[in-house]
């Protein structure tokens, strides 16, 4: 078997999606390996979490200004031998010269059906635009905040009387399901970028496919 890819999941809170990694890369069989956590807080929950599953975890200082706070990533990633970084509700945007040395190493999810409803609010935001389908990307980072190519997507149906919390613990379900699907594909490199279009090398999609339509029990 190939070696698994050694993966940093870089938070900033509860992280429910980093735990969903570390559940499906619990796995042998998994091709990745969560061997960091990162936070930009140093109270998030997800930092116990991560020690729970004794996985090295750690705080970041931003207080220095991004480029100490980067440095300090860069610093934590090379003592790991990182290969591979997830942004799992990571509330920093990395600086263009992070995201070109780290080019399509570093994914993101985003509560959204990208390019609809970047940034925060996206729960509010799809209520108030009357959509029907909403829910979820995995996409390559960009420098720009929720931008680059998109990996894949589950949709969620946006139902009559939803709440925004409502929907957003329904896109969250499809969250823990698709990340780590995600992860797989691009820690087996079944993934490529072509023209900053995302193009899957195994047509079969055995461990999940570009699209996942989500529904919640019972509808
Ligand atoms: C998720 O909704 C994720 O899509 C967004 O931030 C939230 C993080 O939640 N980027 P958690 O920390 O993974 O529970």
């Amino acid at each position: 078997m190939a070696a698994r890819r050694r993966t940093a999941v870089l938070i900033s809170g509860r992280g429910s999606n980093m735990a969903a990694l570390i559940d499906a890369a619990a796995s042998e069989a998994y091709p990745a390996e969560i061997a960091l956590v990162l936070s930009s807080r140093a109270g998030a929950a997800g930092l116990d979490r991560a020690r729970e599953a004794g996985i090295p975890a750690a705080a970041i200082d931003y207080s220095g200004g991004q480029a100490s706070g980067e440095a300090a990533i860069e610093a934590a990633l090379a003592e790991h031998k990182i290969e591979l970084i997830c942004l799992a509700g990571f509330m920093r945007l990395l600086s263009p010269d992070f995201v070109d040395r780290w080019r399509d190493r570093v994914i993101n999810i985003h509560p959204s059906l990208l390019p609809a409803f970047a940034g925060v609010n996206t729960h509010h935001r799809a209520l108030d635009a009357g959509v029907k389908l909403h829910g979820c990307t995995v996409h390559f980072v960009r420098a720009a905040m929720d931008n680059g190519p998109i990996i894949a997507q589950a949709a969620v149906p946006v139902l009559e009387g939803d709440t925004p919390e409502a929907l957003a613990a329904r896109v969250l379900a499809a969250e823990h399901l698709l990340y780590p699907k995600v992860l797989a594909q691009v820690a087996a490199e079944r993934v490529r970028v072509v023209n900053e279009i995302c193009v899957f090398s195994d047509r079969r999609r055995e461990i999940g496919g570009p699209t996942l339509l989500y529904s919640p029990p019972g509808l």
